[in-house]
């Protein structure tokens, strides 16, 4: 007896849940649903405790969107019946509680983050239109009463998006930004430079971008298969340091930190066909429309460190991220072994081969950026040599690389390319180009374990979060580039959260989420 009214309670709870469209991604830790409604009708007001710069920032974007969709301003006011309170009784930095009642909206949390995170659970439990570019007509601004416990199993919750290989403007990368937060994820990691492009501007070589940013053709075949047919459609493009400050303003009212990603030693040839005598050979190069992986890579000259270290130092000033990204993957040794100052270098230092010698740069480019406030962060080819350990290291090739780095006691972000490579295809019938080849459908996305077997506790602490990562050698629109980040990646940030459970559940709650892509215009894969 006992069982039949526990499942008619069940049944009721979900039916009411899906008549009321009560579904939050990431899905909360706990949320249980009440009857009734917060009703908006145009005379609500915030109050904030403490009323300060950074709790006004905190409701400052839910109430710009819901003022545009809605036509209502919503105020901070000395009494309001959407409260929000900063208290010690939630322990995580970004999470939070959040209790809907027919009369009052309350939240409360440890810091604005949290509060900020409340109030993307309010967009979602808002009708889809909330979305609306314009005021929408004809909706009821209204959201189910529910009681919220919600927190992060991750504090390092990424997505990655390279604007080297084809380039995405600025409103793209605003609009992703805040599709990143709607999921709240809070880091966006920008790859900024590649031997295809180099996208930021930087003042005191002007050519980077005057010369590096541009491309005259670009490889429609793969790379292996001959002849080779080009589209010979110029491809160019580049952030200035206003839209970089721009970004990364946009990023920080929603709580995320941009990661530049300046690319060395290898992935350089834009950079190179700039500036070539900081090659090994001189050159001449040119930015390359072809894809892979090219032997042309930064000789570790004291000009050339000189040349990344002023580089760097314009990166840091425009980033206030605590990370930097210096990528270190996929550096060829082809030119250093035939280099005359890179052998010398070598047997001055007493390093026996090429890949101490990457490690060598890696740590002189760690230890400046340290001295500056930063924290490293490099591809798990960086491993290959032993490198300080407070860099941390970004696993793509599987998870070994991460497991390595946590046993050497490094901080880890775990980014696998056959889970989370976001260019890969996610249709038997679409494969795409065939050199992404691994299928990563939508239940791998989800059901993906970050913390691998075989770590014990210390080591698995080490493990920081999780990465999505989207490049684009074969995408060169944002409808396409959509198409393959979504719905992955709202099944990622579920993942990311720690709240991923039932598959099927998942799927049947998404079907009202695409409801919310539809209005912000989303081309998701249906
Ligand atoms: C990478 O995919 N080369 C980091
Ligand atoms: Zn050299």
């Amino acid at each position: 007896m006992k069982r039949t009214i526990a499942i008619l309670c069940l049944l009721l709870v979900s039916r009411v849940a899906f008549a009321q469209q009560v579904s939050i991604f990431p899905a909360p830790v706990s949320m249980e649903c009440r009857s009734g409604y917060f009703v908006f009708d145009g005379s609500n007001a915030f109050e904030l405790h403490p009323d300060n710069t950074q709790m006004r920032e905190a409701v400052e974007v839910f109430a710009e969107r819901f003022g545009r969709s809605s036509g209502m301003d919503i105020q901070v006011a000395a009494k309001g019946d959407i409260v929000c309170s900063l208290s010690e009784k939630v322990d995580n930095p970004e999470g939070y509680e959040l209790t809907v009642t027919p009369k009052k909206i309350r939240i409360t949390a440890s810091t604005p983050a949290g509060v900020f995170y409340a109030l993307q659970s309010v967009r979602q439990l808002l009708p889809p239109q909330v979305e609306s570019a314009e005021v929408a007509e004809g909706v009821a601004w209204r959201i189910p009463c529910v009681v919220v416990k919600d927190a992060p199993r991750f504090a390092y919750r990424g997505a990655m998006f390279d604007v080297c290989r084809n380039f995405f403007d600025k409103e793209f990368i605003l609009q992703y930004i805040d599709i990143l937060a709607l999921h709240k994820i809070n880091r966006f990691h920008w790859h900024l430079t590649d031997d295809q492009g180099w996208r930021i501007e930087i003042d005191r070589y002007p050519k980077l971008t005057s010369v590096g940013a541009f491309r005259d053709r670009t490889m429609l075949t793969q790379t292996v298969v001959k002849p080779r047919v080009w589209d010979n459609t110029p491809v160019g493009g580049f952030f200035t340091r206003n839209d970089v400050r721009e970004v990364v303003e946009f990023a920080r009212k929603r709580n995320i930190e941009v990661i530049p990603e300046i690319e060395m030693p290898g992935h350089a040839l834009a950079a190179l066909s700039a500036y070539p005598q900081y090659s090994c050979t001189g050159g001449p190069f040119e930015v390359d429309g072809k894809w892979g992986v090219f032997n042309d890579i930064f000789c570790p000259k004291e000009e050339t460190f000189a040349f990344l270290q002023n580089i760097l130092d314009e990166v840091v000033e425009l980033f206030p991220s605590r990370y930097v990204h210096i990528g270190g993957d996929e550096a060829p040794k082809v030119r250093w072994k035939r280099c005359h100052h890179c052998q010398e270098l070598m047997e001055r230092e007493g390093l026996e081969n090429e890949t101490e010698l990457q490690a060598w740069f890696t740590n002189r480019m760690e230890t400046y950026l340290r001295q500056k406030g930063k924290t490293v962060i490099g591809w798990d080819e960086i491993l290959d040599g032993d490198i300080n350990r407070s860099a941390v290291v970004m696993s793509w090739r599987g998870y070994e690389g991460g497991m390595k780095a946590a046993r050497r006691g490094h901080d880890v972000i775990m980014c696998p390319n056959k889970y989370l490579y976001f260019d890969y295809y996610q249709f038997d019938n679409d494969r795409g180009p065939l050199e992404k080849r691994h299928r990563i459908p939508l239940e791998k996305v989800y059901c993906f374990n970050p913390v691998p077997e075989g770590l014990d506790a210390a080591e698995q602490s080490h493990i920081m979060g999780v990465q999505a990562n989207m490049w684009t050698e074969y995408v060169r629109t944002p409808e396409y580039a959509q198409y393959l980040l979504f719905p992955r990646l709202t099944a990622y940030s579920e993942m990311a959260w720690g709240t991923n459970g039932d598959y099927g559940a998942f799927l049947e709650r998404l079907k009202d989420f695409e409801k919310r892509y539809e209005v912000i215009g989303i081309n998701y894969a249906k």
